[in-house]
């Protein structure tokens, strides 16, 4: 271990005596406590000190809360998990174990609205945070910290907690500190105006000032992230892409937006980050982002000289872009800010930016409902995250997704969806790689037309054509036939495909 490098980044001398292993951190914390943990979909999560609770749970079980911002790594996730050391979660995961152990209801698993958790927390409507653990660029002379490669949740668990303990990660780039912008927004009945009037306006300081005789215990780390799972883009979201190109092009040629669009924000995984890829061959210039989670297509689009800056909570990157971005941080350290998610994701600033929202539909139904959190209904998959911050509060809000699953057996599109996070009145866009509905200012039986005959193709387009024929004869203002509108879901539970018999032998001939 370097002491030059750690006495740089602990500018504090007096914290010095804090440095311990991360078994005897782990110590500190008890059976019953709610923990709050940075990391954020992969990125600048504590990653030795969870390990450690998860080792010493072997020998001596405990049971915690543990708050996340999303999540610290599927590594860590899944140890804890695995421990058996988690009784209640919030609010975002992606670990195949984790999520197992949730939809047995092992983990009471809270999912909630990514800028909520923070403002649940400081209303006292939620137990609060007995002890944070956060990994750390450095520590200030003040004491204060500074955050990695995310700031999630950090401020608000660093501040309410009683004891912190913080994961100096060595191997997190020095050039991360002054990225950061920390502003802790004033509370009820005494709210003021958040100072963020565009993506590069700075509301804070760059790191979080907490009392450093809370400073329970520094453990040095040297570990990168885990990286980004998400696939390389394929034929089906270039489509969507170029779907998605052609409809800014026309919003253009209409005068309802400029070549720089309006601030963009991008959602997690694969399909959403493709189509923020796929924009590079659009006649887009000086692009902005106001988003949650800068992935590889950010810095792609920053590297043609198409993206001129980006705020988001985390940088969450593949391995071959993580070597490249952070071995050159200095290249781009001006041209992305790290902020509070309560911030990125805060209603007051989305609003006021204007924001076109691109996130992924688990599915979507004909009248533009979209579930984006459980297979089936019920079995959860990630969790909301920001999706509904943002679509919320969208001045254009796209859902994006590929019109089937799992080789065809499942339609993405559906009669209705089995479980609803964005509701038809905050979904302005659907594209699929068959093309997009826009659906603003149309009525449900409109919204239904234009979402089969754009977004559907094959099979599936023909049963639902025949679907909301006859829903249409039943009436309503949203027509269904109740007892089919789940139909396609039950199907595939009992057959293995939303395709009936006689479609699945036609698909196939
Ligand atoms: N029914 C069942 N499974 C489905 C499905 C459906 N209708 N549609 C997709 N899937 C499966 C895929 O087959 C894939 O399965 P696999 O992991 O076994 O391969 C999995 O869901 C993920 O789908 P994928 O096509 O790879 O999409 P993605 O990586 O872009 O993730 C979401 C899509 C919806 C899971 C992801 O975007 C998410 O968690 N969203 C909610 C949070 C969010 O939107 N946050 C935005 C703010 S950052």
């Amino acid at each position: 271990m370097n002491n030059d490098v750690i006495k740089g980044r602990i500018r504090m001398p007096e914290l010095f005596e804090k440095l311990t292993s991360a078994d005897a951190a782990a110590e500190l914390v008890k059976d019953g406590m709610t923990v709050g943990m940075s990391g954020f979909t992969l990125a600048g999560g504590a990653k030795s000190v969870p390990l450690a609770i998860a080792k010493r749970a072997q020998s001596n079980p405990l049971k915690i809360t543990l708050l996340t911002g999303a999540s610290p790594s599927n590594e860590v996730n899944s140890a804890l998990t695995n421990a058996g050391v988690l009784s209640r979660y919030s609010p975002f995961q992606t670990d195949r174990t984790m999520r197992a152990a949730i939809n047995q209801g092992e983990i009471m698993y809270f999912d909630s609205h990514l800028s909520e958790t923070g403002e649940l927390l400081r209303r006292g409507q939620i137990a609060p945070v007995d002890i944070a653990i956060i990994e750390a660029t450095a520590i200030t002379e003040s004491g204060a910290i500074v955050p990695t490669t995310s700031v999630g949740n950090n401020d608000i668990f660093a501040i309410q907690a009683k004891k912190v303990i913080i994961e100096l990660n060595l191997a997190q780039s020095a050039a991360l500190e002054g990225v950061h912008d920390i502003y802790f927004a004033s509370s009820f009945p005494h709210a003021t105006p958040i100072g963020i009037l565009a993506p590069k306006d700075r509301a804070g300081s760059t790191s979080i000032q907490i009392p450093p005789e809370k400073i329970a215990a520094i453990v040095v780390t040297d570990e990168p992230d885990t990286p980004s799972q998400n696939l390389a883009p394929d034929a089906d979201t270039a489509s969507i892409a170029g779907h998605l190109i052609e409809f800014f092009k026309s919003e253009i040629k209409h005068g309802r937006l400029t070549e720089s669009l309006r601030p963009l924000q991008s959602g997690i995984g694969t399909i959403a980050n493709a189509v923020m890829s796929g924009l590079a061959t659009g006649p887009f210039r000086n692009l902005t982002m106001y988003s949650e989670v800068l992935q590889d297509s950010t810095f792609e689009l920053i590297d043609i000289g198409m993206m001129d800056f980006a705020s988001a909570t985390s940088i969450t990157l593949t391995p071959q872009k993580s070597k490249e971005v952070f071995e050159n941080f200095e290249r781009y350290r001006n041209k992305v800010m790290l902020r509070p998610q309560r911030i990125s994701n805060h209603a007051e600033v989305l609003q006021r930016l204007g924001i076109i929202t691109i996130n992924t539909a688990l599915e979507a139904d004909i009248y533009g409902h979209v579930n984006s959190t459980h297979v089936m209904g019920t079995h959860m998959m990630n969790g909301i995250g920001g999706s509904g911050d943002f679509t919320r509060n969208a001045h254009t809000s796209v859902f994006v997704t590929k019109s089937i699953a799992k080789g065809g057996v499942i339609s993405s599109i559906v009669p209705m969806v089995s479980h609803v996070d964005h509701t038809e009145h905050d979904v302005d866009i659907l594209v699929t790689e068959i093309g997009l509905a826009d659906l603003r200012g149309l009525s449900p039986r409109e919204r239904a037309r234009t979402i089969i005959n754009n977004c559907v193709g094959g099979e599936y387009r023909a049963m639902l054509t025949e679907y909301v024929d006859e829903a249409n004869q039943r009436g309503g203002q949203t027509p269904h036939v109740l007892e089919k509108a789940l139909s396609w879901h039950q199907r595939l539970r009992e057959t293995g495909s939303m395709l009936d018999e006689a479609r699945i032998a036609r698909a196939a001939a």
